[in-house]
């Protein structure tokens, strides 16, 4: 596979609202994001993405765009982003944008003047359908947002309805109309020219819709996905997107969408001339320890995840490149999922040197660095998020109510990654001078940046370590990737291999010690110990006996 500088680096993600606030108002902004570029780069990433920054209502918390070519005041405005961008780039940095457009906010302009007349140039941007029944008040078809009951809202002015597949704030965008595809190749230059590195595309995968709009298969969510997920003109959207913007830069592009399998992807990432995307995201080893969706949960199995990443590797190996995360905006933090609280310290180290030492491009989520968790909410007022207020009326309708609905949330809800980060030990954990717009975890007089930093052995001085290996050793990028322990639902166990070199990954998931004995052919004392969450006397043996959540990583320079 060819080598490339996006296949080599490691991304920060920062979801603005909650990173830090630099003038007191409890919302995080750009000044706040200038301040820690170092500390950014000390974490030994290679590169920001940032969560919407663009002018939003925040009914999807910047998710809505009401202007793709300026910033939210909220957070700033374009001289203070220019001023993050190039500190990032003196940093060595790149800087990825949010590339947000299979739907904009209702407070776009586009929208406003869409909603005037149905002969407005800009009522064809959006997707319009007459109402049914006697009075034409009902809805065109079956289908039901993710975020927000039906999918369809009527507007007076036109007498028809427009098409939200996720909430009523965020209509989606007509891509049909080549009028639509030039605005948003007109946004691409626009951030590019500028000096932007690239884009996370999100939802792409829903842009293009089945003609006709036929009716779903009926479930409670997302009714009528199957119609629009991976849609007929995909291919050829991001194809024009492609040869006509992105191909014209040394851009990094990375696509979201939900339920994508290998197939699907490498229609979009393989490294010939029909590559339209650098590489998606994945999102089933995310659904290691519960069914479709984070609210409802299962027992994690060690064995399912491992599954997840072998299929992945399997299928990309050799024809596109993957990404690795573990978190971001929209799940609840690992450490509680996949880890233990009891052990975070341990298992946050483990569950970094289980993912990242694979193939594929790191992806951290602010927090993560230093092992934030999932906060506890006491009442259905404390939460903040449309798809929480959803899930409760959703759930409802199965008798979950109540304290027992709050629980679930506690549990299931993204707002688990959204409160603040914690800075400090001070009063708002150094993220705001002012109560912040959303919870601090009360966890943050113990888990917090600086707590880290003067701690040699803190979960953020191994991220450090660990990706410095990364980027040091070819054999831990581009390396071929094979398991052992297979059927273990308590070890992870992977080499990796290149030219000679060897990685070897141990990695276990259980607080109980197991017997971990080398695979045959490997001589642990040959091999250097690079990366360890437990001190370890020297090897002089091939078997060892883990303790809780203890990772391992030996280096073999020549086997
Ligand atoms: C993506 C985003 C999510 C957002 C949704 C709608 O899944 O990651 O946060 O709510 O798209 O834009
Ligand atoms: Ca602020």
């Amino acid at each position: 596979m060819k080598k490339s500088w996006y296949k080599e680096m490691a991304v920060y993600q920062i979801w603005p609202r909650s990173f830090k606030d630099s003038n007191g108002d409890g919302i995080g902004d750009l000044e706040g994001i200038y301040e820690k570029l170092d500390y950014i780069k000390s974490i030994g990433v290679d590169a920001i993405w940032f969560s919407p920054l663009y002018p939003s209502p925040n009914a999807d918390y910047g998710y809505d765009i009401a202007d793709y070519m300026d910033i939210n005041p909220e957070y700033g405005d374009m001289e203070t982003f220019k001023k993050v961008l190039n500190g990032a780039h003196e940093r060595n940095m790149k800087v990825f944008m949010d590339l947000v457009v299979n739907h904009t906010s209702t407070e776009h302009k586009w929208f406003k003047e869409a909603c005037k007349s149905v002969d407005n140039p800009y009522h064809d941007y959006y997707i319009w359908r007459k109402g049914k029944g006697k009075d034409g008040k009902q809805p065109p078809n079956n289908w039901l947002s993710t975020f927000e009951g039906g999918a369809w809202e009527y507007v007076e002015s036109v007498d028809e309805f427009y098409l939200h597949v996720f909430t009523k704030g965020q209509p989606d965008l007509n891509m049909d109309n080549p009028k639509v595809r030039q605005e948003v190749k007109d946004i691409m230059k626009f951030w590019l020219d500028m000096g932007v590195d690239g884009f996370r595309e999100d939802v792409i995968t829903y842009i293009s819709k089945k003609e006709g709009l036929p009716n779903g298969f009926p479930i409670p969510v997302a009714c009528g996905m199957e119609h629009y997920n991976c849609g007929p003109h995909l291919y050829e959207y991001l194809k024009e997107f492609h040869d006509d913007v992105l191909s014209k830069y040394d851009c990094f592009t990375v696509g979201e969408g939900p339920l994508i399998t290998p197939e699907k992807v490498l229609k979009l990432v393989t490294e010939d001339d029909t590559q339209v995307l650098k590489t998606m995201f994945s999102f089933d080893h995310l659904e290691a320890d519960c069914l479709m969706t984070d609210w409802i949960k299962k027992p994690f199995s060690l064995k399912k995840m491992k599954k997840c990443y072998q299929k992945w590797y399997d299928a990309m190996n050799g024809k596109g490149w993957h990404t690795l995360y573990l978190e971001n905006h929209d799940h609840p933090r690992i450490i509680d999922r996949y880890g233990s609280l009891k052990y975070r310290v341990e298992s946050g180290k483990m569950l970094a040197t289980m993912c990242y030492l694979q193939k594929g491009t790191p992806f951290i989520y602010q927090g993560q660095e230093i092992g934030m968790t999932n906060i506890e909410l006491h009442s259905i007022d404390e939460f903040k998020d449309m798809v929480t207020f959803n899930n409760q009326i959703m759930f409802s309708k199965f008798g979950i109510k109540g304290d027992r609905f709050v629980r679930m949330a506690n549990k299931g809800s993204r707002e688990n990654s959204r409160t603040p980060v914690q800075w400090d030990n001070s009063e708002y954990a150094g993220f705001s001078t002012v109560e912040p717009w959303f919870n601090l975890n009360p966890n943050y007089t113990e888990i917090n940046v600086a707590q880290a930093e003067a701690d040699e052995n803190s979960i953020l001085n191994y991220y450090r370590k660990l990706l410095k290996f990364r980027k040091e050793h070819e054999v831990a990028i581009y390396g071929d990737f094979k398991q052992y322990y297979e059927n273990s639902n308590e070890l992870f166990v992977y080499e990796r291999n290149l030219d000679g070199e060897k990685v070897l990954v141990v990695c276990s998931f259980a607080e109980k010690s197991v017997h971990f004995k080398a695979p045959d052919g490997i001589d642990l004392s040959k091999g250097e110990l690079v990366l360890n969450n437990y001190t370890i006397n020297p090897v002089n043996h091939n078997s060892f006996v883990t303790r809780p959540y203890e990772a391992r990583v030996y280096y073999f320079k020549e086997v």
